[in-house]
């Protein structure tokens, strides 16, 4: 199975490519290498490569930025990865996509399921609730796991934005009044990878796609706020710097963020018997790898 990886550079791309690897012929292309913004280059580059199965890690992911920069969002997040998904319903090819939290408005009381409405507040959760919409209307073999509040040890994310900060303020204003779930991009991947190798020997990786395609929630369990998981960090990773809860008025940003947008996982559970780790489990295996 040769399997093509978008945005090879990104933190869940960094992830993928080491658990995908013993599955099959891995490619992982840069934005350089492949950009979602010259779609007739990357047509030319799928039809010399062939993949069986694209897993599109791509993203335009400035969330503030998406609202000065609209154009450049939708044609990352909406309109490539609809190409993508009719390329692969044309071509024999299957599709892995990932998808926010922020496609809902945050206005619920208990965990989004994957039918609840969406209601995206801004412009990147439009741009990748368009991203979705496309990849169903397609009807190519897609799966979409939504996800949130991703991390890892590389790229720009919370953690190393905390963990920065740390070593130079004394002071840490962190926002306490928006839930979700924190999810290291190792368990997505490993959950990513474990999908794959259920599939029988005997089935092509488009059929076997297809009769799951869709989409599911995908994070690590449980839920807590952004100062919940700066002080899970910094239990971790002392630092002098002292914590400050404060609300979302008080820390005004270009886009809104929903207040709630935790996923609720059972979907992913039911089908494929795969629960990802506790939030705070994996941030403790993420900072225990690096020491
Ligand atoms: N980060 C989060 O908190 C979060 C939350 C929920 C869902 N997600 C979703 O999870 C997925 C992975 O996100 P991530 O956190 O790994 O993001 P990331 O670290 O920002 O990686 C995204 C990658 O996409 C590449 N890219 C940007 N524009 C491109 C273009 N025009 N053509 C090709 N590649 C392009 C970037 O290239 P450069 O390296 O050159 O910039 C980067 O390597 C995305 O679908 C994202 O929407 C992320």
């Amino acid at each position: 199975m040769k399997i093509l990886i978008t945005g090879a550079n990104g933190q869940l791309a960094t992830s993928l490519i080491a658990h995908l690897a013993p599955l099959g012929a891995v490619v992982a292309l840069t934005r350089q290498e492949f950009d979602l913004c010259h779609w007739e280059e990357s047509v030319a580059t799928l039809t010399r490569l062939q993949p069986d199965l694209i897993v599109n890690a791509a993203a335009y992911t400035a969330v503030d930025r998406a609202e000065e920069e609209q154009d450049l969002a939708f044609q990352i997040n909406g309109i490539a990865p609809t190409r993508m998904a009719e390329y692969c319903q044309n071509n024999h090819c299957a599709l892995i996509h990932y998808s926010t939290d922020y496609v809902f408005n945050g206005q619920q009381n208990t965990p989004y399921r994957e039918q609840d409405p969406t209601d995206p507040i801004n412009v990147y959760g439009q741009s990748k609730r368009q991203g979705e919409v496309g990849i169903l209307e397609s009807n190519c073999a897609a799966l979409i796991f939504r996800t949130s509040w991703v991390y890892s040890l590389v790229g720009r994310n919370f953690l190393n934005t905390m963990l920065k900060l740390g070593l130079e303020r004394d002071e840490l204003r962190i926002i306490d009044d928006q839930r979700g779930s924190p999810t290291y991009t190792e368990s997505i991947a490993e959950a990513t990878a474990l999908i794959l190798s259920q599939k029988p020997a005997h089935q092509s990786i488009v059929n076997y796609l297809d009769q799951y395609r869709g989409i599911y929630h995908m994070t690590n369990q449980s839920d807590t706020t952004w100062y919940g998981f700066a002080q899970a960090i910094f239990a971790l990773r002392p630092t002098r710097a002292r914590l400050t809860a404060i609300t979302t008025d008080q820390y005004p940003t270009p886009a809104q963020r929903p207040h709630m947008s935790c996923l609720d996982n059972s979907k992913l559970k039911q089908t494929f018997d795969i629960t990802l780790p506790h939030w705070h489990d994996a941030l403790v295996a993420c900072l225990t790898q690096s020491l």
